[in-house]
């Protein structure tokens, strides 16, 4: 039996996990969006059902697809959508990984019908999305919850920010500067940085390897 327990430690374990970009919509045919490929967010969902978790993938817009059934995905367009799905599963989970790239801002308003080309300006008035992240930081009660920080400048100084900002138990900084890292790639180059200010650089791995990574970190850490 230990050694069923050591191979699944996430036995019992519900994990939210979101993934991939948001669209938010300008018009019926246009919207705003970004290059996530949601790729290490379903790695993390996949590894996560791998060691025994009940996971809850909210992902937006993505190519992809999950074959294990210990994953239920749900599909989301706007960061909106993301925040509701979001919301309504806290609750009942453990552990929460948010990976997601969500849209920072959306159009004020959706024009029903298609824009027209008319004067040579165009403008577009956008407000601020939610912060799903932030407002699970404030709710949260026994739930280990994980954000994600992409930075180009002062990373560890802006992810402990954020770490703090957000009520974080740990944040993953993912480097855009190295080879070999990014959005569209198969891999990754990332620092945990936990509440206690430990810092702890990985080198360019895998989305697979990385999501293993990320969750031993947070078996270690949960079990403690
Ligand atoms: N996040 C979120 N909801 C938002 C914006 C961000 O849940 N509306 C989450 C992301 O999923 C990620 C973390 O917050 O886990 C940090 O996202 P990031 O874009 O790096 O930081 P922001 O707080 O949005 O700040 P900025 O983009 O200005 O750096
Ligand atoms: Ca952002």
């Amino acid at each position: 039996e230990k050694d069923i327990l050591k191979k699944m430690p996430l036995n019992g374990k519900k994990i939210l996990i979101t993934a991939g970009p948001t669209f938010e919509a300008i018009d019926p045919v246009r919207f705003i969006g970004n290059h996530s490929s949601g790729k290490m967010g379903f790695a993390l969902a996949e590894e996560a059902a791998k060691l025994g978790a009940e996971v809850t993938l909210i992902s937006g817009p993505v190519h992809l697809e999950i074959k294990n059934n210990a994953v239920k995905l749900i599909r989301v367009t706007s960061a909106e959508e993301m925040y509701n799905a979001a919301h309504q599963i806290f609750d009942t989970c453990d552990i929460a990984i948010l990976s997601a790239a969500v849209a920072d801002y959306r159009p004020a308003a959706i024009a029903s019908e298609k824009i027209k080309k008319a004067e040579n300006e165009f403008q577009l008035q956008l407000i601020k999305t939610k912060d799903i992240l932030a407002s699970l930081g404030t709710i949260k009660k026994h739930q280990f919850l994980v954000g994600f920080a992409l930075e180009t400048q002062n990373e560890i100084e802006n992810a402990k920010s954020k770490l703090k900002k957000k009520n974080l138990d740990l944040i993953v900084l993912n480097s855009l500067r190295d080879k070999g890292a990014g959005f569209q790639s198969d891999t990754n180059k990332i620092t945990l940085i936990s509440k206690d200010n430990k810092t702890m650089p990985f080198s360019v791995k895998s989305k697979t390897e990385v999501a293993q990574d990320i969750l031993h970190y947070i078996i270690e850490q949960t079990h403690a």
